[in-house]
């Protein structure tokens, strides 16, 4: 894989022509863009054969969580509209993660990657032990959700840098981690808390990262993710 195919850029946008716009300035070096709900919501799903038609990657971030039969009739369309990959989360259980797994495969060799959302990072230990009632805490839940993915087949999960070590370690290096929360030295934390840089990230296991508003709200976004692909050189 090239190194510029690791990085998947955050088009984070209601207004399509943006995104469009995003995606010319900066197409030499990102391979991937992710298309979530502000995005598809409001461009559709066109939006993705548009940004395929720029030739661009895209992760479509969808979180799907759902009954079992329901997951893998959307999953199934996540495949036909031809993403590199899509998410579900892992709380949807084994039966559900196997069914849009199952789904996405039918395509054969270009199957979308399946990835499994573990524990969301605004969700703290607070929240999961006195609002839920999930007594293990966020770092121990989202390694359980991990290896549940790992189970019921799916290609990797989508996971915060601080829990790449040992994600990699229990679920294999082939368990493919999505690593947003990424920040540039150079660049403003914004609302990220638990943030790692586009380099520890990579070397740590990271397999892919997702940056965001450190190039799309750049004043020179085609000059930042250039700077984010060299320092991953
Ligand atoms: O602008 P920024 O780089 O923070 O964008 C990161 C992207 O990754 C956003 O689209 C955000 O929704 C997403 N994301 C995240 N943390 C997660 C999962 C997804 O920041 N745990």
């Amino acid at each position: 894989m090239e190194l510029k195919d690791r990085l998947i850029i955050a088009l984070d946008y209601s207004d399509e022509a943006k995104a469009l716009e995003l995606v010319s300035l900066t197409r030499e070096y990102a391979g991937v863009y992710k298309v979530g709900f502000e995005l598809f919501v409001s461009a559709g799903p066109g939006i993705v054969k548009k940004l395929t038609a720029l030739g661009g990657k895209v992760f479509l971030d969808l979180k799907f969580h759902d009954i079992p039969n329901t997951v893998a009739q959307a999953s199934g369309a996540a495949a036909a509209l031809g993403v590199l990959m899509f998410n579900v989360h892992a709380s949807g259980g084994i039966d559900m993660m196997k069914k849009a797994a199952d789904e996405a495969a039918k395509g054969g060799k270009d199957s979308p990657l399946v990835l499994g959302v573990t524990v969301l990072t605004s969700m703290n230990d607070r929240v999961l032990k006195e609002e839920l009632g999930l007594p293990l805490g966020a770092n121990a839940q989202a390694l359980k959700l991990a290896k549940l993915a790992k189970e019921a087949g799916l290609d990797g999960v989508v996971c915060s840098g601080q829990e790449i070590k040992a994600i990699k370690e229990a679920c294999g290096k082939d368990f493919k981690l999505v690593v947003p929360g990424v920040r540039p030295a150079w660049a403003a934390g914004d609302d990220q808390k638990r943030i790692i840089t586009p380099r520890e990230a990579i070397a740590a296991g990271a397999d892919y990262i997702v940056i965001g508003r450190p190039i799309t709200k750049a004043n020179d976004p085609k000059t930042a993710a250039k700077r984010v692909l060299e320092e991953l050189q």
